[in-house]
Parts: C-alpha cells; sequence; structure tokens
C-alpha cells in the first residue's frame, strides 16, 4: 500500500480516537507494528483562533511508524487555514474526520454531517491538498449518514478527484453509532471497486482472524484498528503476521502487558501532567484489565487512579486475583 511515498507491507492502523490515541499510545501502536498512527480528531476552527488547547493535540513526534493530525471542520477555507497553520508541527500527513457522530461535531456540519454533501467534502479535501505542502491528505469516513443516505462511494470519489491520497471507511452510518454487528463490509467493498486509491476497512477488528476475513471479503488494503488495540497493541503485529502470511507472534506474558501500561502512563504523565494525564489513564488501564480474573474490583481500582505510583496498587491488585 502506498500513501505518498510512503510504502506499507499488508497491516493495521490505528484509528484516531479522541480522548484515547495521545502520543503516548501512538508510540506504543508504531512500537508494536501500526503501519501508521493518527492524533485525537483537532478542531480547525479552534486552530484558526488561536486556541492552546487543541494545538497541544498535536505533538512532534519521533516514532517508527509515520504520524497523520486528524482535522475536523465543516467549511473548505477553514480547513486550508488550519492545515497552513499546523505545518509547524512534524507530522507525515493530514487525515480528514468525516465520521464523528458526536451531535455537538455534527451540529457545525462537520464530522459524519459531510456524508450528506459529497461536493463540500470535495471542496474540503481541495482546501486542505492546497495548503498541505506536498503532505498526503486522507480521509476517515463513515458508510453515510442513515440507511436512506449510503454515501461512501460518491464521497471516495469526491475526495480522490480532489486530491486525496487514501480512505479509511468505517462500515456503518451515523445512525448506527457503534452498535454492535451492524459493520456493512459490502460498502466497504463497494468503495475499494469505486477508487484507484488505498482503502482501509474499519468497525470492529479484534483479531487477527477479523482482519484477514475482512481484507478478503472486502479487497481492501489494509484494516483500521480501534478499540481493540487499547490494551493490546501486540494486535498490530498479530494482524500484520496474518496478512503477510508469517506465524503468529507469541503472546504477551501478563507482566508484559501490565509494564506496558506503566511505560504509557509514565509517558502521559511526563507529557501532560499528571493532574491532567491520570484521569485519562483510567480509562487506558480499564482496557488492559479486560480477560483478567476479579475484573470488577480490578475496574473500581483502575477508576481510583490518581497518581502514577497508584499503579504499583492496581498491579498488585491483579496478583493478588490470582491472576498470572
Ligand atoms: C472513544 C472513541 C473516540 C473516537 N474518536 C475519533 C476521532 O477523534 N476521530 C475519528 O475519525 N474517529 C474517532 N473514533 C472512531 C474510531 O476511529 C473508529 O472508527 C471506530 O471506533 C470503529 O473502529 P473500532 O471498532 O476498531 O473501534 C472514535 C471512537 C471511539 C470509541
Amino acid at each position: 500500500m502506498q500513501l505518498g511515498n510512503m510504502t506499507f507491507a499488508p497491516g493495521a492502523v490505528l484509528a484516531p480516537m479522541a480522548g484515547f490515541t495521545d502520543a503516548a499510545c501512538r508510540r506504543l501502536a508504531a512500537n508494536h507494528g501500526a503501519l501508521y498512527t493518527i492524533s485525537e480528531m483537532v478542531s480547525a476552527k479552534a486552530l484558526t483562533f488561536g486556541d492552546k488547547k487543541s494545538a497541544q493535540l498535536i505533538y512532534n513526534e519521533n516514532n517508527p511508524a509515520p504520524y497523520g493530525v486528524q482535522l475536523f471542520g465543516a467549511e473548505p477555507e477553514t480547513m486550508g487555514q488550519a492545515t497552513a497553520l499546523i505545518q509547524k508541527y512534524k507530522f507525515d500527513f493530514i487525515d480528514i474526520n468525516m465520521g464523528c457522530p458526536a451531535p455537538k461535531i455534527n451540529s457545525s456540519g462537520a464530522g459524519s454531517k459531510l456524508m450528506l454533501d459529497p461536493k463540500n467534502c470535495g471542496d474540503i479535501v481541495a482546501a486542505v491538498v492546497k495548503e498541505s505542502q506536498g503532505k498526503p491528505v486522507t480521509v476517515k469516513m463513515r458508510a453515510g449518514w442513515d440507511a436512506d443516505h449510503i454515501t461512501a462511494v460518491e464521497v471516495a470519489k469526491a475526495c480522490e478527484a480532489a486530491g486525496a491520497a487514501l480512505v479509511a471507511v468505517h462500515g456503518r452510518t451515523r445512525e448506527q453509532m457503534y452498535q454492535p454487528g451492524t459493520v456493512d463490509w459490502k460498502i466497504i467493498e463497494a468503495v475499494k471497486k469505486a477508487v484507484k486509491i488505498p482503502v482501509l476497512g474499519n468497525g470492529d477488528i479484534e483479531s487477527a482472524a477479523d482482519a484477514v476475513a475482512m481484507v478478503n471479503a472486502t479487497g481492501c488494503d489494509g484494516v483500521m484498528v480501534g478499540r481493540a488495540a487499547l490494551g493490546d497493541p501486540w494486535i498490530f503485529a498479530e494482524i500484520k503476521a496474518a496478512l503477510n502470511g508469517e506465524p503468529a507472534p507469541e503472546k504477551p506474558t501478563l507482566r508484559q502487558r501490565l509494564e506496558a501500561l506503566r511505560t504509557q502512563v509514565y509517558e502521559m504523565c511526563e507529557e501532560k501532567g499528571e493532574w491532567v494525564a491520570m484521569p485519562q489513564a483510567r480509562s487506558q488501564a480499564l482496557y488492559y484489565m479486560k480477560g483478567l480474573k476479579g475484573a470488577a474490583g480490578l475496574r473500581r481500582a483502575c477508576c481510583q487512579l490518581s497518581h502514577y505510583e497508584d499503579l504499583d496498587e492496581l498491579f498488585q491488585k491483579v496478583y493478588d486475583a490470582g491472576n498470572r
């Protein structure tokens, strides 16, 4: 798979997730074989107003995998301005959010609301491409807005014509939000058939077997993994091996999993301070507890994490619950 001058073997990329895919999370994914990573979504409008909090979501990072900044917005002009403003940071490509289902985002016309207006989608891509200084521009979209507006093919074609280098398709409509069992592989297949640029399939990939099945069924060029990678960055190496016909890597030990969490939380505290980092670390820690014995007690302990050192107590509870 090709993205600008970057070439990738078959594999999986880390999906952008607001509140989760911060620099520490992206580093972890990159270190475990994610083909590339994407920032949390950043408001184009806020950037043009000089909002510091939004700018803090964009880091200059030096990871073993390329990194894209995701912008959201509804107006081509603002998206173009924001693209020009972020050029001072170190990143490899720009991703445009056409999938967010949050009412707050949709009410401004951004996120998945854009799926109702393929022409505006094309105009946004064109405006971003114009200011991207040669960096590739990718698009993350949904299947459509609702069952009466399945527009992914039209939107993908408009984005391709405007210069997008890749599209990722989350196979649900906005109406379907994150409802389990609703990811439509047919729409991913239809988009793949309709455009020449690479297409990533996204939605409910939980294992290497799921990734292989999606690629085989839809012809997509790779997969994008979100929630299943939280607490389990090893999924990237597993998917890579499965898609390249290589033996499955060894499963991580409990100790390795807990050490990964410790490193992740340490880096979060270093990068944004304990006060900001620890509430977010609680949600990250919860994902690492999945499948462990004594889950209810461990979930409670995760929710009480206030200081980096509290991890020691959590880990003791993990072992005390009989996990090895
Ligand atoms: C907590 C959370 C935050 C998300 N934030 C973003 C975001 O900032 N930008 C975006 O394009 N998608 C966002 N998404 C959607 C994911 O990128 C992905 O499309 C979705 O979770 C389906 O993939 P999965 O089943 O592998 O998790 C978010 C999803 C979750 C669960």
